[in-house]
């Protein structure tokens, strides 16, 4: 029997536990999704709150649910699935979720507002502000000395500097803000905690907000005040919604994902050595680690809002649907093997259609000047620990390491 226990029954099928844990290598997937995959390409599988989703795991069908207007991405709308029971308080709430979890118009209109702030010439621009931190966050790291943990020195810290100058956040609260966004995404912490730290951080942009209106600056947040909420188009809590959703997914993914690429590249000594040799590698390879460890392994989940065939599946109208799919062999050669010279740039780590990551250039430049600038200044990089000692976060939302000890 594989380990999915799909030939229990369960009703007509069995539905395994979603998500599974990692038992196995840190950096492999969980096999049930590439179990599934093989075996029923739709499958149901069972949540922490006893939900019964459909996983797409084939590409195609990932493809073309994220661009399938008849599966919404309303968190409101009953039967959203949501893979962490803390996640699913927010479904309980009155107040605004941010337009990632919002349909079109209103997801358009909203999302029309910030694109002009993450166009790739805009970002490209931005590429010496963003190298500029990376070097001095690594000349910071080689004056301390070995050894020292890659994630609180430069894999964490570089994306939330670089968010907070964007959107004019004082990067001296990052204590803060990074306590409550690592809260709002752990399955497993307590629902008190989760609401207050969703409150917290929201009490906090409201006097940010706040203090914007009367002081403008040349930050994104100050344009949003202007342009969007003083004439009307957007009220004080969705501009405060907004920055919140901004904040979180500006600098958690981003971090996560160079802490444990790092960590696959050290862990592959012939492709660590290959970007060495060769840093013309490098905006190929962050694609390959977006593909091959992507931070969002369980999928993105969406809402059936008519009956529709998918993955030799019915699924029905108020059925979850959740979409996971980049290591498929259709795709991808040799999909569960990482290599950098050998980059596949059509994944899914960005999600696809109307909800396709907004800030997928800003996270582009960032990846490759934090790669470039690690291989080329710390060659000799290694961890200190096996992976079977590291904290994995096998907890959140977004998955990557708590702490990467290193050496050089
Ligand atoms: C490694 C880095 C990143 C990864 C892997 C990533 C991944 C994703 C994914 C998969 C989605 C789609 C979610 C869905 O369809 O349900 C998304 C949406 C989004 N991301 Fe990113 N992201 C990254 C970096 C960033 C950065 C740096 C920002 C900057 C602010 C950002 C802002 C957003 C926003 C605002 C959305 C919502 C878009 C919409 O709903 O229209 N992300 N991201």
């Amino acid at each position: 029997m594989t380990t999915t226990g799909i030939t229990e029954p369960f009703g007509s099928h069995a539905a395994p536990a979603y998500p599974t844990v990692r038992t196995g290598c840190p950096l492999d997937l969980p096999p049930l999704v590439g179990e599934l995959r093989e075996e029923r390409p739709g499958a149901r599988v069972m949540l922490r709150d006893g939900s019964r989703p459909w996983v797409v795991s084939r590409y195609s069908d990932a493809r073309q649910a994220l661009r399938d207007p008849r599966l919404s991405a309303d968190l409101h709308r009953p039967g959203f699935p949501f893979v962490s029971p803390v996640q699913k308080l927010q479904q309980n709430e009155d107040l605004p979720v941010g337009f990632l979890r919002m349909d079109p118009p209103e997801h358009s209109r909203q999302r029309r507002m910030l694109t002009q702030e993450f166009i790739v010439k805009r970002m490209q621009r931005m590429r010496p502000e963003v190298d500029a931190v990376v070097e001095s966050l690594l000349d910071d790291m080689i004056a301390a000395g070995p050894p020292t943990d890659l994630v609180d020195a430069f894999a964490l810290p570089l994306p939330s500097r670089v968010i907070c100058k964007l959107l004019g956040v004082p990067y001296q609260d990052h204590d803060f803000f990074q306590k409550q966004s690592c809260l709002m995404l752990d399955h497993t912490a307590g629902v008190e905690r989760v609401l207050a730290a969703r409150e917290e951080l929201r009490d906090y942009f409201d006097r940010l907000a706040a203090h914007k209106a009367s002081h403008p600056a040349d930050d994104l947040l100050s344009r949003l005040i202007a342009g969007q909420e003083v004439p009307g188009h957007l009220s004080h809590d969705e501009v405060v919604g907004m920055a919140a959703v901004l904040l979180v997914a500006g600098h958690e993914t981003t971090a996560n994902l160079i802490g444990i690429g790092v960590l696959n590249l050290l862990e592959a000594p012939d492709q660590w050595a290959a970007l060495c040799e060769d840093p013309g590698l490098i905006p190929g390879a962050v694609e390959e680690l977006l593909r091959y460890q992507t931070v969002i392994p369980t999928g993105l989940p969406r809402l059936a809002t008519e009956d529709m065939e998918m993955g030799g599946v019915t699924i029905r109208a108020g059925e979850g649907v959740l979409a996971a799919a980049d290591r498929d062999p259709c795709v991808f050669d040799a999909p569960d093997r990482l290599d950098v010279r050998h980059p596949v740039r059509r994944h899914l780590a960005f999600g696809f259609g109307v909800h396709q990551c907004l800030g997928l250039p800003l996270a582009r430049v960032e990846l490759q000047s934090a790669l470039a600038g690690v291989v080329r200044r710390l060659p000799r990089l290694r961890v200190t620990k096996p992976l079977e000692e590291l904290n994995f976060r096998h907890r959140m939302n977004a998955y990557g390491l708590f702490e990467l000890p290193v050496v050089w």
